[in-house]
């Protein structure tokens, strides 16, 4: 039998076809509110879109732990064996929530982990770096990504002088402008958790870590102009892509990987472990294989399971912590700020937020508070310390004592901080074919700046290597027609063929 329609008090409705008016063309009386209903819930679809990442992709899975790091970690997701339940949101940066799904952009990566132990987030990207070090200038960047308050149009201008002024973006930059940027869809990019965590054992020892989510499907990506074509098609090629896939049970994997490093050596090493510019060379820290991430279940409802999804660097859980890194520390205050005012105060009452271990807090009233006074089932129980049984702390989640020296400072981020080692290490891995698609991307990018911008960046690439600077100076003469045009060589063998 099909159920009763009614109101969202539950009343029958009789009529979903006519409103209620005086006489067959009169005006319509303001005692129907079942329209008025109708008319103010339409009103309220929408949250706030993210203010950073707003389109994404998302879908449930499972994380398996088949290596053994348990000798670092206590984290019971992370012990040999472990399945756990994961949801993922893939997302482009700066694009709203209508953009183009096959723009050059950096791509979130954020995963959430419903351990026994609370959620455990990892919020990364599909790169190993970020623009900036140092959360002041987290605003002023996005700005640049955002649009112009005057024309409301993205700006390359702001882009590529801020860039230019901070020299700490160009190894991002670098990977947002090689054929990285702009994967077919979120199944052929790595993601990476890029900051520097840490993991601590029942022993109170600490390593840092990092983590690396590496694409079992293979780097896939499309040129700029494969992308111009598959937007002019299609604005929803990643979301096209993912559900169909998990539709047709092809169920997209990562290689789930960890970099170590040893409390101590961080302060040995070359670079600061905790600069989120900075990769930890492989060489150095290799990788260590701990299993696989599996998406393999789509949303029931989108809104309900994806654009209500709340990711945050500060869930973390027993056995995992945070790092120094300032970036982090930034993060660790955003998002959960973020999620009360674009989900309301209870964002975790929303069942794809929610747990699945037993929750018990005293924090009190508030919108969406939905499970009553207070999370602890007594309602004499809503204070703590109580004589009534309530929850009590539990000293075993307590991380062991993090040693810190210095004077407080504003320190100068920039002092003594190599910009250019680790990005000439990434375009020596390039072969010519990714160098020359790499000068044609950014002579694209910086087209139309003025001349002071271009050459204050110029000198960086030039820091780099001077084939870097050579080679964007010379893609930007032709694309300005002043010199014969450069080369792009094909994307693979295979493009080469045809
Ligand atoms: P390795 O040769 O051991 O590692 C190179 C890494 O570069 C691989 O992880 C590879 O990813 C990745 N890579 C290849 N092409 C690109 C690209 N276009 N954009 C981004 N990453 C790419 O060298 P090192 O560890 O010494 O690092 C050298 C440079 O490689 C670094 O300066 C950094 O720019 C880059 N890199 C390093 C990472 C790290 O954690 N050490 C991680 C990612 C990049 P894959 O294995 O998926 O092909
Ligand atoms: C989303 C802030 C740096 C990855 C967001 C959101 C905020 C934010 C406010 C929207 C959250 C929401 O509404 O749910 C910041 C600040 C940063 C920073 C203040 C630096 C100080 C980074 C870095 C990464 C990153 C370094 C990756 C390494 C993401 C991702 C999302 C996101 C993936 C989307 C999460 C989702 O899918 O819901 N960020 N961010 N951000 N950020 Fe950041």
């Amino acid at each position: 039998m099909t159920d009763r329609m009614t109101t969202s008090a539950g009343a029958p409705i009789p009529d979903n076809q006519n409103s209620e008016t005086a006489g067959p063309r009169g005006p319509v009386l303001l005692q129907d509110y079942q329209l008025i209903e109708k008319l103010a819930h339409q009103n309220r679809e929408r949250i706030p879109e993210r203010v950073v990442h707003a389109k994404g992709w998302g879908a449930h899975g499972v994380l398996k732990i088949t290596g053994d790091i348990s000798k670092y970690t206590k984290a019971k997701a992370l012990q040999p064996g472990a399945e756990t339940p994961a949801l993922a949101r893939f997302s482009t940066v700066a694009g709203e929530l209508g953009a183009a799904d096959a723009e050059r952009d950096v791509r979130g990566f954020a995963l959430k982990f419903y351990t026994p132990e609370g959620n455990w987030d990892l919020v990364g990207n599909n790169t190993p770096v970020f623009f900036v070090r140092d959360p002041l200038k987290f605003p002023d960047f996005i700005h640049t990504q955002k649009r112009h308050p005057k024309t409301n149009m993205r700006s390359p201008t702001a882009m590529w002088d801020f860039w230019s002024l901070s020299p700490e973006s160009l190894h991002q930059v670098t990977i947002l402008m090689s054929d990285r940027g702009i994967p077919v869809d979120p199944t052929h990019m790595n993601g990476y958790g890029s900051h520097t965590y840490a993991l601590w054992n029942d022993a109170g020892e600490r390593y840092w870590v990092k983590f690396h989510f590496k694409t079992e499907q293979g780097h896939r990506h499309h040129t700029n102009e494969e992308a111009d074509q598959v937007i002019g098609k299609t604005r929803e090629s990643y979301q096209e892509a993912l559900y169909g896939k998990i539709d047709r049970g092809e169920f997209p994997r990562w290689k789930v990987q960890v970099q170590i490093m040893p409390e101590l050596d961080a302060e040995k090493t070359s670079y600061n472990p905790f600069d989120l510019t900075k990769v930890w060379p492989h060489g150095e820290y290799p990788p260590i294989d701990i299993g696989v991430l599996e998406l393999n279940r789509n949303p029931e409802n989108y809104f309900a399971e994806i654009e209500n999804a709340a990711f945050s660097p500060s869930n973390i859980v027993p056995g995992i912590g945070f790092s120094p890194d300032k970036m982090l520390q930034a993060r660790i205050f955003s998002y959960a700020d973020a999620h009360r005012h674009r989900l309301g105060t209870h964002y975790e009452t929303i069942p794809v937020n929610q747990p699945k271990c037993p929750v018990h807090h005293y924090h009190r009233d508030g919108q969406m508070n939905v499970f009553g006074g207070v999370k602890t089932g007594n309602p004499d129980v809503y204070y703590e310390p109580n004589s009534f049984n309530g929850p009590v702390e539990d000293t075993s989640a307590q991380e062991p004592p993090l040693r810190l020296s210095g004077d407080a400072t504003r320190y100068n981020h920039r002092d003594g901080n190599d910009d250019y080692g680790q990005v000439t290490a990434l375009f020596n891995l390039f072969d010519d074919g990714q160098k020359n698609r790499l000068f044609a991307n950014l002579a694209a990018a910086m087209s139309g700046i003025p001349e002071e911008i271009a050459e204050r960046q110029l000198a960086h690439f030039k820091r780099v290597h001077p084939d870097y600077e050579a080679g964007v100076r010379k893609a930007r003469a032709t694309l300005t027609g002043r010199e014969p045009a450069i080369s792009v060589t094909p994307n693979t063998p295979q493009e080469a063929a045809e």
